[in-house]
C-alpha cells in the first residue's frame, strides 16, 4: 500500500500547477492553509508597492493620478477581475470593503424592483451580510426572510411576486457548502427578482460565469483567493442590462458623470463607473493588480480542478487517519457542492487550531466547532495536505491540545 507521502509525491510530481508556488513568498516551515482569510504575498508585490510609494507618489505626487494611470485603476482592475468571474469588460469596478459594496449592490437590487417589499437572504451568511440586509430592509422598508438556500425554490414559488432579490454566497463561509449559482439565478429570475451574489470565497477558486450565469449583481472580497493583500478593495459586479436604471445609494463624486465639473447636483456616470464612489486606496489597489498577475496564464478551471482534487485528497486522508480522534467531516463530499476550502468540527477546536499553528500548520477558527483548511490551489502541494492531516490527527492522539495556553482565545481566530 502506497503511504500518503508516496501519494502526495506522485499528485504533486503531476501537478500541472504546481510551479505556480514560485509566485509566492511562502515563509519556510510553514503549511499555510488559510487563503480563505487572506491569501499569501505574491512575488513581485513588495517591488510593486515601493514603486506606488517611491516614485508615482514620491516624486509624481498629485500627477500620477494622471500620469500612473491611478484615475482609470478601479475599472481596469475591475476588468482585470472580470475575466477571472466570467464578466465581460465594463461591468466590474473595485474600490471598497466588501460590507459597503454590498450595500451597494443590495441597496441598489432593491431599487430596481421597487414595488417588491422582500430580501431573501441565507441564515448562513457572513454576518456583515445578514447585518447589512437588516440595514438595508429598514432604510427601504422592506423585509428580511432568512431561508437556507435549499430552500429558495420553495420560498420564491411561495412568495415569489413579493420578492426583490436574493441575497446569498457562492461558498459557505463555514462549511465550504458551493451554492448553485445559476440555478438559484433562474429561480429567482422566474420569480421576476433579482440575484445579488457575494463572490468572496469564490472569486478566484471557482470557475465563475456570472455573465452567463445572467447573474444581477455581485460583490467579493479581493484578499482571500485572489491574495490582494490585507484590507484590498473589493469589488461590485452590476451586469450590463441593469446599468442604465441603477440607483445606487452613496452616490460619490468618484462616481459622478463629470467629476471635475465640481457641480451641484449627482449625476451618474455611465456604466460601472456609477458604482465608483471616493477616492480609493491606491498603494492597496495596485498591490492587488500586481498579484492579479498570477491568474494571468492560468484558466480557473485548472485552479478549479486542483482544489478539487486537493479537498478530496484532504478527506481520504482523514478517513484514513482520524478515525477515533472525533474530527468529522463538515463539508460536502462531493467534490461539485464544495468550494475550496476542507471544513472539519471537532469539540475541541479551538485549542486544537492553537496547537496546530503552533506547529506551523496554519488554518482557523469558525464557531461553534469548526476548522476550516483553505486550499489554495496555486500554492498548495498536495505534500501540505499530509502535513496538515498528519499533524492534526498528531496532535489529537498526543493530546497536546489540552496544554493551557491553546485555551486562550485571541481576538482574531
Ligand atoms: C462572504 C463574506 N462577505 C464579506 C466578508 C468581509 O467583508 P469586508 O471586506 O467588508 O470585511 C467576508 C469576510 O470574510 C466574507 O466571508
Amino acid at each position: 500500500m502506497t503511504s500518503p507521502a508516496e501519494r502526495a509525491a506522485r499528485l504533486d510530481a503531476e501537478d500541472p500547477l504546481a510551479p505556480l508556488r514560485e509566485r509566492f513568498v511562502l515563509p519556510d516551515g510553514v503549511v499555510y492553509l488559510d487563503g480563505n482569510s487572506l491569501g499569501p504575498l505574491g512575488q513581485g508585490v513588495p517591488e510593486r508597492v515601493d514603486d506606488v510609494v517611491r516614485r508615482q507618489w514620491g516624486e509624481h505626487l498629485i500627477r500620477a493620478w494622471n500620469d500612473d494611470d491611478w484615475w482609470t485603476a478601479p475599472l481596469r482592475i475591475g476588468d482585470r477581475i472580470g475575466r477571472l468571474v466570467g464578466a465581460a469588460a465594463g461591468q466590474v469596478t473595485v474600490g471598497e470593503p466588501t460590507s459597503v459594496q454590498l450595500f451597494q449592490a443590495l441597496t441598489g437590487a432593491a431599487r430596481l424592483r421597487p414595488d417588491r417589499r422582500l430580501l431573501l437572504s441565507d441564515a448562513a451568511h457572513f454576518p456583515t451580510n445578514r447585518y447589512l440586509a437588516g440595514s438595508v430592509a429598514r432604510l427601504l422598508g422592506l423585509t428580511v426572510r432568512e431561508v437556507p438556500a435549499a430552500g429558495l425554490p420553495a420560498a420564491l414559488a411561495e412568495s415569489g411576486p413579493e420578492v426583490a432579490a436574493i441575497s446569498y454566497g457562492a461558498v459557505d463561509f463555514r462549511t465550504g457548502d458551493r451554492l448553485d449559482v445559476a440555478g438559484l439565478t433562474a429561480a429567482a429570475h422566474a420569480a421576476g427578482a433579482l440575484a445579488v451574489w457575494d463572490l468572496s470565497h469564490a472569486a478566484g477558486a471557482l470557475a465563475l460565469e456570472l455573465d452567463a450565469d445572467e447573474v444581477d449583481l455581485a460583490v467579493g472580497c479581493t484578499y482571500k483567493y485572489l491574495n490582494g493583500g490585507p484590507g484590498s478593495p473589493a469589488f461590485i459586479y452590476v451586469a450590463h442590462r441593469h446599468q442604465a436604471g441603477l440607483d445606487l445609494p452613496l452616490t460619490g463624486w468618484h462616481g459622478h458623470a463629470t467629476p471635475f465639473g465640481m457641480t451641484a447636483q449627482f449625476e451618474p456616470a455611465a456604466g460601472i463607473a456609477q458604482a465608483r464612489i471616493g477616492t480609493v486606496p491606491i498603494v492597496s489597489l495596485l498591490a492587488l493588480d500586481r498579484a492579479l498577475d498570477v491568474f494571468d496564464d492560468v484558466g480557473l478551471a485548472a485552479v478549479r480542478r486542483k482544489n478539487q482534487q486537493l479537498g478530496d485528497f484532504f478527506i481520504d486522508l482523514v478517513d484514513d487517519l482520524a478515525a477515533g480522534t472525533g474530527l468529522e467531516v463538515a463539508s460536502p463530499r462531493d467534490r461539485e457542492r464544495r468550494g475550496s476550502q476542507v471544513t472539519l468540527s471537532h469539540p475541541d477546536a479551538l485549542p486544537v487550531m492553537a496547537a496546530l499553528i503552533h506547529r506551523g500548520v496554519i488554518g482557523d477558527l469558525r464557531p461553534p466547532n469548526l476548522l476550516r483548511f483553505g486550499l489554495g490551489a496555486p500554492y498548495t502541494r498536495y505534500a501540505d495536505v499530509v502535513t496538515a492531516v498528519e499533524t492534526l490527527t498528531g496532535v489529537l492522539r498526543s493530546g497536546e491540545h489540552r496544554r493551557p495556553e491553546y485555551a486562550v482565545r485571541r481576538t482574531v481566530t
